[in-house]
């Protein structure tokens, strides 16, 4: 029988949920995938001491997996170890045109990589919004510190010619949002070509929050950087959330086509341009791995140990988005990853498309729920049904007016996202 491959990206690999999510990835691919199919993880982190290290201890995992998996393990999962500096367009670049010319194809691409951009906790704020409502402040803490405008480096080197344009981005917003979507579309050749013999498409998978609900208000389409923000993670995650649950309306198809356009700044070695056909057209889609205890928000280890107690004490008070174990909050995005395309299909076209959260019982035991998207509901259908429990105070059920100002919200989104990509490629070019 032929060997049937499967080509997942996951960026940020080396830790976190990047990490669990490449365990994840190769463990349900073994249980759930025939012996004649095997994975190919392409696996990005930001040097090749991290790349190496990662790619060594999921060899160790693997070999300590049961007896029956083990051989499973070592013929059917390989490693391919790329480095990729997000905060560089430079770097993203160079990437895109070392896996075009290296790749048959891509199924999955995983948008994990991310940063918080935090510079600590207003305690007192803590303290104060936790006996409002515990479970809420644990859940959607107003509490976190950033500096605000905080750029990138300069992202051209400084020539004469390039003076004045060469400009930086918003540091957060190009890591968590620009990069991916600049790498995205470099590689949407290769998504297009992805084929599996149960039809399934590419994927483009962004790694959100469930945080973005208490920003809803503060996001402006003026600034999707978040340069003027005092929450500039939140908004780049709100952010992500418009872009993937807009891009298969009919109001963005202009700005989505252009995106999964093969690109012009990092040829294809074949040449190939054009709009993949609906058969070939990646799927965006948009999912979050509940609350986990990761270095995200570094803080000394005495306080993490209290961070944990309070993610334990909310799951037990009925808080079914702490996942707190980053193998758990894995859950979400490796389901997107791996279900059959049919599956995914059947459940947007009844439920609509919607964000895919990584979820516990009481018990710990994870599962994979819808999550309410202010402005979208669960899946952007008027009426639909209002579930109970996981929802911010004050959220509202979906009207009409919110649902069709959301559609605006995502038509301006991609559009402002297509002429910084279109900008940004123009001062990028001829530059390697
Ligand atoms: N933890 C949570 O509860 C939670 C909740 C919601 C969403 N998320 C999302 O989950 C994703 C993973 O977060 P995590 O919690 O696993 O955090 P993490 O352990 O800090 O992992 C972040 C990853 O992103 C990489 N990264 C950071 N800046 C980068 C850059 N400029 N270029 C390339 N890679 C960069 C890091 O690489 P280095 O190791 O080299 O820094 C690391 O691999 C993020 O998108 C985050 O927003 C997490």
């Amino acid at each position: 029988m032929r060997v049937v491959t499967t080509y997942v990206l996951v960026t940020g690999a080396n830790s976190g949920l990047g990490f669990t999510t490449c365990c994840r990835l190769i463990d349900e691919f073994l249980d759930t995938r025939p012996g004649h199919e095997s994975i190919t993880l392409i696996l990005t982190t930001r040097d090749s001491r991290k790349g190496d290290s990662t790619v060594s201890r999921l060899q160790k995992r693997a070999d300590k997996l049961p007896k029956s998996k083990r051989q499973d393990g070592t013929t059917r999962v390989s490693y391919k170890s790329e480095i990729v500096a997000l905060d560089s367009l430079l770097s993203v670049k160079r990437l895109s045109k070392k896996l075009l010319a290296e790749l048959p194809k891509l199924d999955v691409v995983i948008l994990n990589a991310g940063c918080g951009g935090w510079t600590g906790v207003d305690y007192w704020m803590a303290t104060q919004q936790s006996m409002k409502g515990f479970v809420q402040s644990v859940t959607w803490p107003a509490f976190k510190l950033a500096n605000i405008g905080v750029v990138t480096k300069p992202q051209l080197p400084n020539t004469s010619t390039q003076g004045t344009t060469n400009t930086a981005l918003g540091e957060v917003f190009c890591i968590n949002v620009f990069g991916h979507y600049l790498l995205s579309h470099n590689l949407a050749p290769l998504l297009s070509k992805a084929h599996h013999p149960s039809g399934n498409r590419g994927r483009i998978i962004w790694l959100s929050s469930i945080e973005t609900e208490a920003v809803i208000d503060a996001f402006s389409i003026d600034d999707i950087q978040g340069l003027a923000s005092p929450t500039p993670y939140e908004i780049s995650k709100r952010l992500g959330d418009v872009l993937a649950l807009t891009s298969s309306l009919p109001a963005t198809k202009p700005w989505v086509d252009s995106f999964l356009l093969a690109p012009k700044s990092v040829p294809t070695p074949s040449g190939e341009e054009g709009i993949p056909t609906t058969e070939s057209k990646p799927g965006m889609y948009v999912t979050h791995p509940g609350i986990c205890s990761t270095d995200i928000l570094p803080v000394h280890w005495i306080l993490n140990l209290f961070k944990l107690l309070t993610f334990y004490i909310a799951r037990w008070l009925g808080s079914p988005w702490h996942t707190i174990d980053a193998y758990k909050g894995a859950c979400a995005p490796v389901w997107v990853a791996l279900s059959p395309q049919a599956q995914l299909d059947s459940i947007e076209a009844k439920e609509g498309p919607g964000k895919w959260g990584s979820s516990t019982d009481i018990w710990g035991n994870e599962r994979v729920r819808r999550t309410e998207v202010g402005g979208w509901g669960w899946g952007g259908i008027v009426g639909e049904e209002v579930q109970r429990g996981g929802r911010i105070s004050g959220a509202k059920a979906l009207t009409r007016e919110a649902r069709e100002e959301f559609e605006v919200l995502g038509r301006e989104c991609w559009r402002r996202m297509e002429g910084l990509r279109e900008e940004w490629e123009e001062r990028l070019d001829g530059l390697d």
